[in-house]
């Protein structure tokens, strides 16, 4: 037999690739229903909020490939992670773009015309660098709109644009984004006769909040989304076809308690599929398979994101008995807060007493936080998987 090289189609810990995006169809459906309107020259805006790990890098991912298959659109995804200001995000977009179109025939004139601005780095020229000065940049910041209708309308054979900017988080903080971006999108819908662009947006629901309180016409611009977790039958057909994919079955019962563990959560769907698929030894996933791989999945989410925030005082026994405890409580409702009293049933008097102590550490360290309600004694946990990892701890002292 050939000597096989085992590969993970799962992708924990990056955006999923289109062909493996599974759910939100009907936020799919929502938004593409617009593109052929972009196409035709009304340039249309898009929001997704949601929490980290929700999936929204991979649903822009996905709804780009879209744009650029279905509607033969040249795309640009621009991450604005540590991006703070305006004037670095435009050179950013328009960077992503030069690079997008760069492989097409027809740019060469565009590039003519920039000429002076751009310079190739990398080897062979393989990365275009947008540097205009400081004047033309004000410039162009100032007539964004103009500037890129200019530039798609030196797109030959292609029938739009479509922009993501990834986690404009940054860019709430200030009325500043909010104002440039209201004024862009009113000269696109009312100035230019032919503004064939989407634009998506993405960040924090109360990221979103903050531009509202800057700008209250924000809301009207975009067609706003707000990503839940996933259903248990999208993880289901999401795990049966990647493992297919890979030539492996599952018993029911695996994908039950691999679907159960993941509560709604993508990233620990894709966790647990990967830690289950490299403890796969027959290429058939029994009961006992998903077990490890979810239990070795906690592990690795308590690594990658608890362990950074985790100090000696919070791994005594007395603190880690109460985390279990609120983690298998609150595992399962995202969103959900609490106080003293949700779990006054569950605690021993031990736990009881230093229950303030707890969230004051808790909360110092990051991992819990006051509940957005801002009342007294309420709060949530800052990232979802933290409830789940130490709800996976519990099992895994039942099971080993
Ligand atoms: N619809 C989906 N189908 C399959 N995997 C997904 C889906 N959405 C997200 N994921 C996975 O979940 C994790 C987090 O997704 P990501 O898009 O980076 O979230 P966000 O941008 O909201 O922080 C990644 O590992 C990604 O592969
Ligand atoms: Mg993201």
């Amino acid at each position: 037999m050939m000597n096989q090289i085992k590969e993970s189609l799962f992708q924990p810990g990056q955006p999923v690739s289109p062909d493996r995006f599974k759910g939100r169809e009907d936020i799919i459906n929502e938004i593409v229903k617009y593109f052929p309107s972009i196409n035709s020259g009304n340039p249309q805006h898009f929001f997704i909020t949601g929490k980290r790990g929700i999936g929204k890098t991979s649903l822009a991912k996905f709804i780009s490939d879209v744009a650029n298959k279905n509607y033969s659109m040249i795309t640009a995804h621009i991450m604005n992670d540590g991006v703070h200001n305006i004037n670095e995000l435009v050179i950013q977009i328009i960077e992503r773009i030069l690079n997008s179109i760069k492989s097409e025939k027809w740019s060469e004139k565009i590039f003519d015309l920039l000429r002076g601005n751009i310079e190739s780095v990398g080897f062979g020229g393989l990365n275009v660098k947008f540097k205009p000065s400081n004047d033309e940049l004000e410039n162009i910041k100032d007539n964004f709109a103009f500037y890129l209708c200019d530039l798609v309308n030196h797109f030959k054979d292609k029938d739009g644009l479509f922009i993501i900017i990834d986690d404009i988080n940054g860019l709430s903080d200030t009325p500043e984004f909010a104002n440039w971006y209201k004024s862009f999108a009113d000269t696109m819908a009312t100035s230019i006769d032919n503004a064939p662009i989407g634009m998506m947006l993405t960040c924090y629901p109360e990221k979103f909040a903050k531009l509202y309180e800057h700008n209250q016409s924000i809301t009207r611009i975009f067609h706003t989304h707000e990503l839940l977790g996933l259903s248990d039958n999208e993880i289901k057909i999401f795990y049966t076809d990647i493992f297919s994919m890979n030539n492996i079955a599952i018993e029911k019962s695996a994908l039950a308690n691999m679907t159960k563990y993941s509560l709604g959560m993508p990233t620990m769907m894709q966790e647990i599929g990967d830690a289950t698929f490299w403890n796969d030894t027959d290429n058939y996933i029994d009961y006992n398979d998903s077990l490890i791989g979810v239990i070795e999945a906690g592990k690795r989410i308590g690594l990658k994101y608890l362990q950074p925030l985790i100090d000696k005082k919070i791994r005594s026994e007395n603190y880690l008995s109460l985390f279990k405890k609120i983690g298998k409580e609150l595992a399962a409702t995202p969103n959900a807060t609490f106080t003293k009293k949700t779990f006054s049933d569950v605690l021993n008097e031990s736990e009881s007493k230093v229950f303030n102590d707890f969230i004051g550490r808790a909360k110092k360290l990051g991992i819990i936080e006051l509940a957005s309600s801002k009342k007294q004694g309420e709060y949530q946990f800052t990232n979802q998987l933290y409830p789940i990892y130490f709800l996976i701890q519990t099992i895994r002292e039942d099971n080993l």
